[in-house]
């Protein structure tokens, strides 16, 4: 899929998503020796968006399994569509001397299959990203039947038989840990522990996305991230929600966060009630403010020398 590693870090960075060297290794020798990334962290950290930057890179499609509680093998690798099936029997019906057997098997063929992303996956003539996404939302059941899948790049559907690979995709399976993934598909994958990034990672996030604001900015975005994510909130703000913040600000024509925009920024930064209560209490804001811009300084110094 990558000719190097530097191929990869380049082309994730053109993509617009920022990865740490061990990620970008990673990545690089998952596409090589065909293994799923297995992709777990807090919501908002970007494990999602990594399979979309990972296909831009290699300038190739998604194709994405949403899971859900209850997701069964039709949604994921398809069904036959009965109405054409039907429409297909009556037509021929019409015809004198069907012949039954052959009629049969023709209705059980590719041509009658409406197929899900996995089988989808398989039919690329060049590699495509498969995204499972939530896999921790599914059951045991549906887990055990992607091993197949993630073992020898083929799928067992009944009454239409075996299909192999085209094309072998690069998977990422991405998780919450509502449930705990099972150890056989662990130990098929490569496991990206995706964390929230360090100040100056984060900084370089908010810079792709807000590209006219100036480095005091981003650096001081990041500051305020870490300040906040070192206050044992309920609901620590994951890169999504700065990224919303820095958007915000811009919008509002604010060069930083001050102690006076509490109230403003506050459905922004606290989204439960007791985190909410924690950033009201008397000077907490501002103390907050005051750790940001200490990080925001600490990072600048950190990226001059
Ligand atoms: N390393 C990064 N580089 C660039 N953008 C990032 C990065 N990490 C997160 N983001 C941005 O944060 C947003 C949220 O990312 P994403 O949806 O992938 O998170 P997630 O981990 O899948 O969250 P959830 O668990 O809620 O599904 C996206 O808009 C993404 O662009
Ligand atoms: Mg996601």
């Amino acid at each position: 899929m990558f000719s190097s590693v530097q191929e990869v870090s380049d082309g994730l960075r053109s993509a617009g998503y920022i990865a740490d060297p061990v990620a970008i290794t990673t990545i690089f020798l998952a596409g090589s020796l065909h293994r799923p990334i297995l992709s777990e962290g807090p919501a908002g950290s970007g494990k999602t968006q990594l399979a979309y930057a990972v296909a831009q890179a290699a300038n190739t499609s998604v194709e994405r399994l949403q899971c859900y509680e209850g997701i069964g093998e039709d949604k994921a690798i398809g069904t036959f569509d009965e109405s054409l099936q039907r429409l297909c029997v009556e037509l021929k019906a019409k015809a004198s001397g069907v012949d039954w057997e052959l009629l049969k098997n023709e209705l059980h063929g590719e041509q009658f299959f409406s197929a899900g992303p996995l089988l989808r996956a398989l039919q690329y003539e060049r590699p495509c990203v498969l995204l499972i996404d939530e896999l921790d939302k599914v059951d045991h059941a549906f887990e055990a039947m992607l091993l197949e899948l993630l073992s020898v790049w083929q799928l067992s559907i009944p009454k239409l038989g075996t299909i192999q690979a085209k094309s072998i995709p690069f998977v990422v399976l991405t998780s919450n840990e509502e449930r705990r993934i099972g150890d056989p598909l662990r130990r098929r994958s490569f496991y990206l522990r995706v964390e929230h990034p360090t100040a100056e990672r984060e900084a370089e996030i908010v810079a792709m996305r807000t590209p006219d604001a100036v480095a005091d900015f981003h650096a001081g975005m990041a500051g305020l991230a870490k300040a906040l994510r070192g206050w044992s909130l309920e609901k620590p703000p994951s890169v999504s929600e700065i990224l919303d913040l820095a958007q915000a600000l811009r919008i509002l024509g604010a060069e930083k966060v001050t102690a006076e925009m509490r109230d403003t920024l506050l459905p922004l930064l606290a989204k439960t009630e007791a985190d909410r209560r924690k950033l009201l209490l008397r000077d907490g804001f501002a103390s907050l403010v005051y750790d940001a811009q200490q990080y925001a300084a600490q990072s600048l110094e950190g990226s001059a020398v």
